[in-house]
């Protein structure tokens, strides 16, 4: 893929966004707790973010919340579907190991984890160090992997993670007919109602291969395209030290990190990954989170999320790159239509 390596200018920003501004890693906390704090908490009574932006509004009525004992509630059908949408920490959980303050991406240093082609035989595992951290994720689901894991699926709304549809048989979007793409999306979405009781606004296409007949087919079905502002490669090289030095080092505020849950080596990657960027000041959270304060436009493409504002702008967050080598979007939500051939593997 063309728009996926990071500059070494990228890099090297990043690891001095990541000197100025890191924050030890907080054992049994996670970094968005340490981040969170500094946050002021959402005022009782104003609209979300996401509702202001057009996400759809939450269920009336509180979510169930989690067990003293910190255990994830059995979530409901009625749960899960204004999850799958309304995806983020459960509203109004009486536990102060569940509850947190909405993240404003604009303030915290965020990054979005995403896990695709699952779910798989290691998401199970993935989930338990996700949890182990009290980080969520974003997993893009293959339709056809659903069957028989579905309750895979369920426990990943339940723990607050999101989901996305990842089509039912991974094809190269860009290449099919109007009525394959269509077919493909419906059909995982399908499998994703049965589920767990909902849809979801989220798709990425397999190989980030999107082009304008994809961009319209999305949009007459509601969905945003998800691409990613890095790529670890970790389909190709099932190595986890390597895919930890790519998620971390290459990681830059507001980015959505490319990865893989089928793989053995990306999910024993991921303690490392958390440790890392945590270890940079990150604040790990799902995609509709990243996006929480803006309008995630459907058929339209985004690559990565808002960037914080500098205090400082000298001093604190390294400047967008440009120029040819850097990243490929130029702005947080710039639409980019993507064309031609694409390894196998993502
Ligand atoms: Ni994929």
């Amino acid at each position: 893929m063309r728009f996926v390596v990071p500059s070494e200018t990228v890099r090297k920003g990043a690891a001095i966004a990541g000197a100025v501004l890191g924050l030890g890693w907080l054992s049994g906390l996670g970094a968005h707790t340490a981040a969170s704090t500094r946050l002021p908490p959402p005022a009782l009574g104003r609209p979300a973010p996401h509702l202001a932006a057009g996400w759809p509004a939450p269920p009336a009525g509180p979510l169930r919340s989690r067990p003293a004992d910190g255990s994830p509630a059995a979530p409901t059908t009625h749960d899960l579907a204004a999850r799958l949408r309304y995806t983020s920490w459960p509203r109004g959980a009486a536990t102060a190991s569940a509850a947190r303050p909405e993240v404003d991406c604009r303030k915290a240093k965020c990054i979005a984890l995403t896990f695709d082609d699952g779910p798989g035989p290691y998401t199970t595992k993935l989930l338990g160090m996700l949890a182990a951290h009290h980080v969520k994720a974003t997993f893009f689901l293959i339709g056809g992997s659903i069957r028989g894991r579905e309750a895979v699926v369920r426990r990943e709304l339940a723990e607050g993670h999101a989901i996305g549809d990842h089509t039912w048989s991974h094809p190269q979007l860009s290449v099919l007919s109007d009525g394959a793409i269509r077919s493909q999306l419906t059909r995982t979405l399908g499998e994703i109602r049965r589920a767990t009781g909902g849809g979801t606004a989220l798709m990425r296409p397999p190989y980030g291969a999107t082009n304008r007949r994809v961009a319209v087919v999305t949009r007459h079905m509601g969905f945003a395209q998800i691409l990613w502002s890095v790529d670890t490669n970790d389909w190709r090289d099932r190595n986890s030290a390597i895919v930890a030095h790519r998620a971390v080092s290459w990681a830059r505020p507001g980015g959505i990190i490319l990865m893989h849950d089928i793989h053995p080596t990306t999910v024993n990657a991921v303690p490392k990954i958390l440790a890392g960027l945590a270890r940079r000041g990150f604040t790990f959270v799902t995609v509709p989170e990243l996006f929480g304060g803006r309008s995630l436009k459907p058929g339209q493409t985004y690559f990565d999320g808002p960037v914080p504002r500098p205090k400082n702008p000298r001093k604190d967050v390294a400047p967008r790159p440009k120029g040819p080598g850097a990243s490929p979007h130029a702005a947080a939500g710039t639409p980019v239509s993507t064309t031609g051939g694409a390894p196998p593997g993502r």
